[in-house]
């Protein structure tokens, strides 16, 4: 028993390297990003905001946010009106993290630019399981709302 144990282990173990290599036969999470924008910055600070949904059978989480625009990119959640700093958002088995207007969202300091409407901001997502993903987010004027559906 606890051969087969260390098999199945093993198993495991060799299946997640492939899934990194594209293996679409497996349990991993599996995200894919929409609807990302950036509300034309007013100062030297910008938020980001995106859908991140996975449709693979395990969780994930989102743990940092890189960006060449700035090199203090934090992950924040709003509570209360105020938001603070967290460490990494869940992203559900067959769910879906929603960064939006008035709650979670990412937060670009100390620009080094600052984007204006039209432009897009390259921004790498980076997660605990998956590998990295990078986006290109739209700037969208400073008052932007999407449209929920
Ligand atoms: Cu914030």
């Amino acid at each position: 028993m606890t051969r087969r144990r260390i098999s199945l282990a093993l198993a495991v173990a060799v299946s997640t390297g492939l899934a990194l290599a594209g293996c679409s036969a497996d349990d991993g999470p599996k995200l894919s990003v929409s609807g990302a924008f950036m509300p034309q910055p007013v100062g030297d600070m910008a938020a980001g905001f995106l859908t991140v949904e996975n449709s693979g059978g395990s969780a994930d989480k989102l743990t940092s946010v890189t960006s060449d625009i700035s090199d203090d990119v934090t992950i924040h959640e709003t509570k209360d009106q105020k938001m603070r700093e967290v460490t990494s958002f869940d992203i559900p088995a067959d769910g879906t993290l929603d960064l939006e207007r008035g709650g979670n969202h990412i937060m670009f300091m100390t620009l080094k630019q600052r984007p204006e409407k039209g432009d897009k901001v390259a921004v790498e997502l980076h997660f605990e399981k998956s590998d990295p993903i990078t986006v290109e987010v739209p700037v969208k004027e400073t008052t932007y709302h999407p449209q929920k559906h």
